[in-house]
């Protein structure tokens, strides 16, 4: 067991932390002295006034995630516009103050019927700390307001490093956020892995880690992104990896396996433990004298399945057909001795030649391996390129 515990605090730890860490707060960051009376006063100042800035996708989430504490008062929300989540705010009668981040869009606010009540500037002024939700890069720029206004802000995962003090993740570096002015969140991604490798670390340590990430391309609703939908995870291990063991019986297996919707071609990631170290140059090199494995590049412009696809009808191959897959050279790397790599299968046509191998074998076309696949590779002109 590692020596590394949950914060555990009991309510009334937790409740005078709270008053003691306001306290500091405001003292740090000038904002209004605390002043406790009485009780009733005091849990009145205990009510951490949040404002959340870019009302989007994150930060429609975290102004309900704010409003559900019982020691957070939302203050209001900040957008530039009539954004559709400005208009549904409206819609649901203005759950939250609306704070125009942007004064020449009054007259379309005001067109859409949103009350405004005030400026951004106004916002950041009434609040303790602000929720930073804008498009990635804003921040940054809205950070001058922050700082002028000597506000502490967190900032998303689309800012760069250099926006904030600290890179945080709430159970991973706790302490290090602690009395920071700008903090960062990891990014969404970085933010459920970080939280499942830290809640391994703590039970028995993590030595290294292996990720497959089929990630989503947009949100529902990003039409500039293309039209999306959803994910479907298979349980492990996927029937992938068990029909290598049955064909390579000498191999151990497992795997995860995410449906995404599109259409062109698969990618699969690869963790390797082989029995014997191989430089990532002789492993490019094997690679390259397969005939059913080609390299590309992301650097040239295959970054990723469309990609691909593109090429393959470019080459006026029948059906736009491509027989080999398709390893990203930037993907292959050595780990801990372990070989990694990711690459694109064209679901269509990849099987076309073990298929014909098939044939050769069981006809006894070829008796010698070497010789029926080379014959297919030969008729299917699938060389090294
Ligand atoms: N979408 C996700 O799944 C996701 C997950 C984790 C982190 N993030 C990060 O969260 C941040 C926000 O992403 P999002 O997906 O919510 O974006 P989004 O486009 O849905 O929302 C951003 C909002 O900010 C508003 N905005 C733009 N400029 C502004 C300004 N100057 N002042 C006030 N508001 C302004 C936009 O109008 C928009 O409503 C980014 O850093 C992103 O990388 C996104």
């Amino acid at each position: 067991m590692i020596e590394r515990h949950y914060m555990s605090e009991t309510p009334s730890a937790s409740v005078a932390n709270g008053a003691h860490l306001l306290n500091q707060i405001r003292q740090t960051w000038s904002i209004e002295a605390f002043d406790s009376k009485n009780a009733q006063q005091e849990e009145a100042q205990l009510m951490i006034k949040v404002g959340v800035v870019g009302y989007g996708v994150i930060g429609l989430r975290l102004a309900t995630g704010v409003s559900l504490q019982k020691d957070m008062e939302l203050i209001g929300v900040a957008d530039v516009g009539p954004t559709l989540t400005i208009r549904a705010l409206g819609e649901r009668g203005m759950p939250y103050d609306f704070y125009l981040a942007k004064p020449e869009n009054r007259p379309q606010v005001e067109r859409a019927g949103i009350p405004i009540s005030g400026t951004l500037e106004d916002l950041v002024q009434k609040c303790d700390i602000i929720l930073d939700a804008t498009s990635a890069g804003v921040g940054a720029r809205n950070k001058d307001v922050y700082v002028r206004h000597g506000k502490p802000a967190v900032f998303q995962g689309g800012e760069s490093g250099d926006v904030a003090d600290v890179f945080f993740h709430g159970y991973a570096n706790y302490g290090q956020g602690v009395g920071q002015q700008f903090l960062k969140l990891t990014s969404c991604n970085t933010t459920g892995l970080i939280r499942a490798v830290d809640c391994i670390d703590r039970e028995v340590g993590v030595k290294n880690v292996v990720l497959t990430i089929v990630r989503r391309v947009a949100d529902p609703g990003d039409y500039h992104r293309g039209l999306t939908n959803a994910l479907k995870v298979d349980s492990v291990p996927s029937h992938q990896a068990t029909d290598l063991m049955l064909i390579m019986p000498h191999v151990k297996a497992t795997g995860v396996l995410v449906h995404t919707p599109v259409t062109h071609g698969h990618f699969i990631s690869v963790n390797i433990k082989p029995k014997k170290q191989m430089s990532k140059d002789e492993v490019l090199k094997a690679f390259h004298r397969h005939p059913r494995i080609r390299i590309v590049r992301i650097e040239d412009g295959f970054q990723g399945n469309a990609a691909i696809f593109r090429y393959a009808r470019d080459l006026a191959s029948p059906h736009s057909d491509l027989y080999s897959i398709f390893v990203f050279e930037e993907t292959v790397t050595i780990f801990e001795g372990n070989i990694i790599f990711g690459f694109h299968v064209p679901q269509e046509a990849v099987v076309i030649p073990e298929t014909i191998d098939a044939v050769r074998a069981a006809l006894r076309m070829q008796e010698i391996p070497a010789e029926g696949v080379g014959m297919t590779n030969k008729y299917l002109n699938l060389s090294q390129v």
